[in-house]
């Protein structure tokens, strides 16, 4: 059980070693969520992977797996992924043609549903949205590959977005994706995010778990900086 506000941790296996993904799998097993890029080549300059390899994702572990699309046509796949067994599933604001109609048929599946903005996307374009999300998912460096820098511009998006939760009684999680790591973990869950994912900094580390725990721990001492 989560406390009823806690920091969780969300290795995005983008970054992974695709030959061994069952052991680079278990190896986070301490972790909250694994976190599944979707890249088509058009919304996003790169190409990952589709519904087929998060059904053996899966299989491969009991962490729900937290399915980011960054793909153009989010209203015509997104049910693939839920069929494929995506728990929390996000699509991109700036792809969305019925973001609402999206996000009601992701509950009527019973799983979670998110909705990710650019860092030039303006944090007001959820207004319409935000009361019905489980978790909105900040980006800190533009999609579309692991390993790239954080953008300090994130903390102006973090700001916004916990004035626009608080005018409307909302406490969605908050997801921040891109350069995070345990050097600015403090912080950038000082400024609102509680869901941190690690792609570099938890793959590229000697030990995988271990780099689990740094960005919880420094997650952890941002939200005692919390007013
Ligand atoms: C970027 C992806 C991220 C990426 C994070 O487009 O959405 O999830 O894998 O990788 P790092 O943590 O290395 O920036
Ligand atoms: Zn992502």
């Amino acid at each position: 059980m989560y406390r009823r506000e806690d920091i969780r941790i969300s290795p995005s296996i983008l970054a992974a070693d695709f030959l061994n993904l069952g052991a680079e799998l278990k190896s986070v097993d301490n972790a909250d969520f694994i976190h599944y890029d979707v890249m088509d080549g058009d919304f996003v300059p790169n190409i990952s992977f589709g519904p087929g390899i998060l059904r053996t994702v899966k299989r491969g572990t009991d962490l729900p797996v937290d399915v980011h699309m960054m793909v153009s046509n989010p209203d015509e796949v997104f049910r693939d992924y839920l069929d494929a067994g995506a728990d929390v599933l996000t699509f991109h604001m700036e792809t969305a043609k019925h973001a609402h109609r999206m996000v009601d048929e992701i509950h009527k599946r019973r799983r979670r549903a998110a909705v990710a903005i650019n860092p030039g996307t303006s944090v007001a374009s959820l207004d319409a949205i935000i009361d019905y999300l489980d978790m909105v998912l900040v980006m800190s460096v533009n999609p579309g590959f692991s390993g790239q820098k954080f953008i300090e511009h994130t903390y102006a998006q973090l700001n916004k977005l916990a004035a626009l939760c608080q005018s409307h009684s909302v406490r969605p999680m908050i997801e921040i994706d891109g350069g995070i790591s345990a050097a600015n973990a403090e912080q950038v869950v000082a400024a609102g995010a509680n869901v941190l994912v690690g792609g570099s900094a938890v793959f590229d580390a000697p030990d995988h778990a271990q780099a689990v725990e740094d960005m919880r721990d420094a997650g952890r001492r941002g939200l005692l900086r919390r007013a």
